[in-house]
């Protein structure tokens, strides 16, 4: 997890005791500390801004060769659908910490024909043998080893027959053709990036214990291979190819799962072939918003995301924002206002629609932010501890994840959010497949009320249950202006997802930034606990001191969330990559 670099304003320190720091302390916490972390990539040469005027098909992915294959479908007349499922397995290739066939996402596809958006649900679900209490340790307390790092952290996989559902229902290219790229740079190779390179040092001590990826991704001393080294991938290229020529069901019916089932049964998992045959991905409608005159299309339950993205949009629609200034004190504060109210709410009323009543309807009418909004005050912080989840309407009715999106030339919009959980997922391999395992089990809240891997708190819709799917944060979104794509974007970031989405549109919105600044922008987050409002570098020193006169703890940690962004002006295509991720590529051609 992130470290706390610089704890400003109220510190908690180990034993209870909190003081407000000096001005000279936080003169030089703002002054010192670049941005840090895997995320120091600002500097990167990948990460390119294209002011794409005459453009016809724009790609925006966190790794260049996924972002490359894309744009070379859609240069052949495929579309943005088709694209998509090239790029979603071919970072399965070349992005191995989120990139995946083993986990699970959301795709959000806007079809320019109909006008309509689509919402294909590929969560993973727990498995049959799945209980309420599978993490809990003998005195009763969540068991964050077994969550996150077992093979009882792995979620049945969704991501094989959603990329596929994708294909079949609104794509125009084979499922072989869409897997070329990725079987062709996991045979011949790649050459490893610093961003690569990097991830695997930091996994390497959890990876090695996984003889399967031991063997990929490092040296037989152990080191990790160097930026340039060719990485190959054979036991992967075979299960790609097994899923080109045999469809999906090579995997959920065939060897691939039959090969997952049984190192599952031999090792203590749950994962059973027919936990695999029985998993189906879901279309689902999209949450609808209204933000000053744009439609905001996002991704339904059983992911947050949407939902409070639209809820924290509605929250601050009466503002004027733009006025206030993009990192003035007081447009932060109530960003972190409303998101608290926001995330409060998430971790009483979110969950799986299957499985429970969600109010959704509720969260996200403007009635509702209007009742919650009489409750923030312009001048002070609320505390968290006077902050509980509100009451919607009940209508009658239900730290490594990665984000690409696409336009085609037609006007078809993907935004598509998948991923393993935490970097590399459980950090296993399965045997002879050269597929590492997803760690989604930890999404669900293994004892409701306690902080999961993102420090967000849970409820009880998303205790474990057989068949269920994991409560996400995950919001790919598209908004549309008139009718048609406006800005198309999504994120990585665990809990910082929502507010990183939320801060793209509000930058473009209400601060009229270009898509390249508002993804460059400091991001700021309050997820109501922990309670901090944490903030990336980049803030002035006195736009801090005015925020910790309004009451507000500042936290200054690593950078937040990795936004790859689409923006649509004037029929011209602009894109961003987030260059918080050092192997970023937006391309147009
Ligand atoms: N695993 C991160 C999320 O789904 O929100």
């Amino acid at each position: 997890m992130n470290q706390c670099i610089v704890c400003l304003g109220r510190v908690s320190l180990s034993r209870g005791f909190s003081f407000v720091l000096s001005l000279a302390a936080l003169l030089l916490a703002g002054g010192v500390f670049p941005l840090l972390g895997q995320d120091a990539a600002i500097q990167s040469s990948m990460a390119r801004f294209h002011p794409a005027e005459g453009r016809q098909g724009m790609v925006a992915t966190q790794e260049a060769n996924a972002t490359r294959a894309g744009l070379n479908v859609l240069k052949e007349g495929g579309n943005a659908v088709d694209a998509a499922v090239t790029v979603g397995f071919t970072l399965a290739v070349t992005l191995p910490r989120a990139g995946n066939i083993a986990g699970g996402g959301f795709m959000l596809a806007h079809l320019a024909e109909s006008g309509k958006t689509i919402a294909i649900d590929y969560r993973e679900k727990a498995p049959l043998g799945g209980f309420r209490d599978m993490f809990l340790d003998e005195k009763g307390e969540a068991d964050s080893e077994k969550s996150r790092y077992s093979l009882l952290a792995a979620g049945v996989p969704g991501t094989v027959r959603g990329l596929a559902l994708a294909l079949e229902n609104y794509g125009t290219i084979s499922l072989a053709r869409a897997l070329q790229p990725a079987i062709n740079l996991a045979e011949n190779g790649f050459p490893v990036t610093d961003g690569l390179r990097k991830s695997l040092l930091e996994a390497r001590e959890r990876l090695q214990k996984s003889p399967a990826a031991r063997k990929v991704f490092y040296n037989a001393d152990g080191t990790p291979f160097k930026s340039g080294e060719i990485l190959r991938q054979p036991d992967l290229t075979a299960s790609l190819r097994l899923i080109a020529e045999k469809g999906p069901d090579a995997f959920y019916t065939g060897s691939i799962g039959a090969r997952i089932a049984a190192d599952m049964e031999a090792k203590g998992g749950l994962i059973t072939l027919n936990d695999l045959a029985s998993y189906q991905p879901v279309i689902r409608p999209v949450v609808k918003g209204a933000y000053r005159g744009y439609e905001v299309l996002s991704m339904p339950p059983p992911s947050s995301g949407g939902v409070h993205l639209i809820q924290i949009l509605n929250l601050l629609e009466p503002y004027d924002l733009r006025s206030m200034g993009q990192q003035s004190a007081e447009s932060i504060h109530l960003m972190a206002e409303t998101m608290k109210l926001a995330y409060a709410d998430r971790s009483k009323h979110l969950g799986d629609p299957d499985f429970a009543a969600i109010p959704v309807d509720g969260l996200i009418s403007k009635e509702y932010a209007e009742h919650l909004r009489r409750t923030i005050k312009r001048d002070r912080a609320k505390p968290s501890n006077a902050i509980a989840p509100g009451q919607p309407r009940i209508f009658q009715e239900s730290e490594e994840t990665t984000h690409f999106s696409i336009v085609d030339r037609w006007g078809n919009a993907v935004a598509n959010t998948y991923t393993l959980n935490l970097s590399y997922g459980n950090n296993y391999m399965v045997p002879g497949t050269g597929i590492l395992l997803n760690n989604q089990m930890d999404d669900f809240s293994a004892k409701p009320g306690t902080p999961n891997a993102f420090g967000l708190i849970g409820g009880e819709f998303d205790a474990v249950e057989p068949g269920k799917r994991m409560l996400s944060s995950m919001a790919p979104t598209i908004v549309l202006k008139d009718g048609k794509p406006f800005i198309i974007t999504g994120a990585a970031g665990g809990s910082r997802i929502i507010s990183t989405v939320l801060q793209i549109i509000v930058n473009v919105i209400d601060h009229q930034m270009n898509i390249a600044e508002a993804t460059n922008a400091p991001r700021v987050h309050h997820q109501w606990y922990p309670e901090e409002l944490r903030v990336e570098t980049g803030l002035s020193p006195d736009t801090l001191r005015l925020l910790m006169e309004k009451g507000h703890s500042i936290s200054i940690k690593k950078t937040m969330g990795a936004a790859q962004s689409i923006h649509i002006e004037q029929g011209k295509l602009f894109a961003s990559p987030d260059p918080r991720r050092e192997d970023a590529l937006a391309e147009g051609y």
